[in-house]
């Protein structure tokens, strides 16, 4: 078997129905389904040289040496199905804020699974790549495709149908999105701790992983039918439900913070006086505001003007991974 480097790019995606808790840890499954976009601004670039000199996987993300931890563990699942023993250097970079819930883990293993492929020489399918990019990170499973996206839960104990499939190519629906940066520092939980903890503390968790799949039937005929106010109503709910989860937890967890909150009040206040924005919010303080097209540049000069917030950036619906150099 011939390896060799590769380059691949993945954006990072946003969840509109969110994922929130697992079935499975080892496997990492979700608990329910969910449904995203891939962004098309927001990316991660990751290069992987197999190289018969190193001892141990290396990786390197945005030039800082980093435990190769989940990512060689998803190398090694890799490698199993090439029948290769090679370790890798793994370069990867993030042309946004990492781990500061602006989903890095998503784009990131969702690059690292279409490079690392390609460099061992393996030819996956999409919906493979999806499952081998789900170990890494669940929302990452997402990132393998562009536009709307939609996870299945999936019900078989090896994960085999615990994958994403496409709903619409982001040109069917080319929706914007503002991402209001409120904090550029990590996150004080990740998410799969914060996950854990909800599973383990929160009463309200199991209300919350019921009510998923009707959210999802609400959400997927929207998009059938670019419905953009029940969409706005279904994704404003699944956030605003998933983080009263968290809350709910002991000690409840609190991503937000003053400019948090303060965006989410003007995207109702633009929406009231007919703008077309909703919010969402993920396991962090930044605010993403979805527009209508056309309505971007609006809805991120009401955000850039709100107390605390450091940086507003527009960017479209983009495609899934691709590998951009190789073999
Ligand atoms: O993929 P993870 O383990 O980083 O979890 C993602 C969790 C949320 O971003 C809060 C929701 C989602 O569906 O992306």
């Amino acid at each position: 078997m011939s390896v060799q480097q590769a380059t691949a790019r993945a954006g990072a995606n946003i969840a509109l129905v969110k994922y929130w808790g697992k079935r499975d840890q080892q496997l990492n499954l979700p608990a329910a389904g969910s449904i995203s976009i891939t962004l098309a601004g927001l990316e991660t670039r990751t290069t992987v040289t197999p190289d018969p000199s190193l001892d141990a996987d290396c990786f390197v993300l945005d030039d800082a040496e980093q435990p190769a931890g989940r990512v060689g563990a998803v190398l090694d699942l890799l490698r199993e199905m090439a029948g290769e023993a090679t370790s890798c250097r793994v370069e990867s970079v993030n042309n946004f804020p990492t781990g500061a819930g602006l989903a890095s883990s998503a784009s990131g293993f969702a690059a690292l699974v279409t490079a690392a492929s390609q460099a061992l020489g393996l030819e996956l399918s999409e919906a493979k790549r999806s499952e081998l990019a789900r170990r890494g990170s669940g929302s990452a499973a997402r990132s393998i495709f562009g536009g709307f996206v939609e996870m299945d839960a999936g019900q078989r104990d090896d994960g085999s149908d615990a994958v994403a499939h496409p709903l619409l190519v982001a040109e069917d629906w080319p929706l914007e999105v503002v991402v209001a940066v409120t904090d550029c520092g990590s996150k004080a939980v990740g998410s799969r701790d914060g996950m854990n903890h909800t599973m383990r503390t929160s009463p309200y968790y199991p209300a919350w992983v019921e009510t998923v799949a009707g959210d999802l039937d609400l959400a997927r005929r929207a998009i059938e039918a670019r419905n953009f106010e029940v969409l706005a109503e279904v994704s404003e709910h699944s956030a605003l439900k998933m983080h009263a989860s968290m809350l709910a937890a002991r000690p409840g967890l609190v991503y937000w913070n003053p400019a948090t909150l303060a965006c989410i009040h003007a995207v109702r206040d633009l929406r009231a006086a007919g703008t077309g924005v909703f919010f969402t919010v993920d396991a962090g303080p930044q605010v993403k505001a979805v527009c209508l097209p056309g309505e971007g540049e609006r809805v991120a000069q009401a955000l850039g003007k709100q107390k605390g917030v450091a940086k507003v950036m527009v960017t479209g619906l983009g495609p899934g991974a691709l590998v951009v150099t190789g073999p």
